[in-house]
């Protein structure tokens, strides 16, 4: 049986993928802080999936140790942790979007460095990487994490290209707005409602699964917010500025 890996799997798109890879007859190793959440999906899934807590902003690097000390070989690894923030830079704390960096864009980097090379050993085996449509254009009052999702999709986008033609692929996973805890961590309730497309996590990942499936270097889940995201492409950045600044404003 093949090994997926996902990270933020105690909840929201990470479990739910955890739940889709299960019934598609992965072993799953889950990844989180929360220990609880991880045991609790851990009993609903079937097999044996392996839950591992770990703080992925503060920590990244000791996690591939710790898989080969526990024998685990990842053949697809689901880089799905991430949280965002609200509000004006000037106003929101510093450390905090520090850490956002941390876990959006070095985690994802760590991670894949160290799980990749084996992939590419075996030539087999794949990364799907969790951006956000709020890595298509900047985004003020989440302009941290605009931008760190713009280094996921960029950095994805990438890496699908330098490994094509070989037995490994990358994919990028966009979604727009999605009800999950991701809301009430970034302090921006509701906000989901704000912007138009939005889908829920079951969908996000069914959808990305038959992405995968197909090959796809990127996938936009939900037809509303894709066509949004296409329209919005052409308009120059003035105009994308000015239409965000709007919806987004605190
Ligand atoms: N919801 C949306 O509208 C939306 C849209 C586009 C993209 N996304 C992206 O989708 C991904 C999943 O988000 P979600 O919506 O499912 O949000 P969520 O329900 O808040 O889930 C976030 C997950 O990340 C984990 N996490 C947070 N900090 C961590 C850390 N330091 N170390 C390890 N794990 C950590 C959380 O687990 P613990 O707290 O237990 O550590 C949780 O499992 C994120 O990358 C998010 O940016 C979400």
């Amino acid at each position: 049986m093949p090994t997926a890996l996902v990270t933020g799997a105690s909840s929201g798109i990470g479990a739910e993928f955890a739940r889709q890879l299960a019934g598609r007859g992965y072993d799953l190793v889950l990844v989180a802080r929360r220990t609880d959440r991880l045991e609790e999906l851990a009993a609903e899934l079937p097999g044996d999936p392996v839950v591992i807590s770990h703080d992925l902003a503060n920590d990244a690097a000791s996690l591939a140790p710790e898989l080969e000390r526990r024998g685990i070989v990842v053949d697809l690894l689901v880089n799905n942790a991430g949280f965002g923030s609200h509000g004006r830079f000037a106003e929101l704390d510093p450390a905090r979007e520090a850490e956002q960096v941390r876990l959006n864009c070095e985690a994802v980097v760590v991670l894949t460095g160290a799980l990749l090379p084996g992939m590419v050993d075996r030539d087999s085996g794949g990364v799907i990487v969790v951006a956000s449509t709020a890595g298509m254009q900047p985004l003020p009052y989440q302009a941290v994490y605009a931008a760190s999702k713009a280094f996921a999709l960029n950095f994805t986008d990438a890496l699908a290209t330098e490994l094509r033609g070989t037995g490994v692929r990358a994919m990028s996973v966009n979604p727009g707005p999605v009800p999950t805890e991701w809301q009430a961590v970034a302090g921006f309730e509701g906000g989901e409602d704000k912007i138009p497309g939005k889908i829920e996590v079951e969908q996000v990942v069914s959808e990305s699964l038959e992405a995968w499936d197909k090959g796809k270097r990127s996938v936009i889940p939900g037809a509303v917010i894709r066509w949004v995201m296409r329209a919005s492409a052409v308009g120059p950045r003035a105009l994308q500025l000015r239409v965000v600044e709007r919806q987004y404003r605190p």
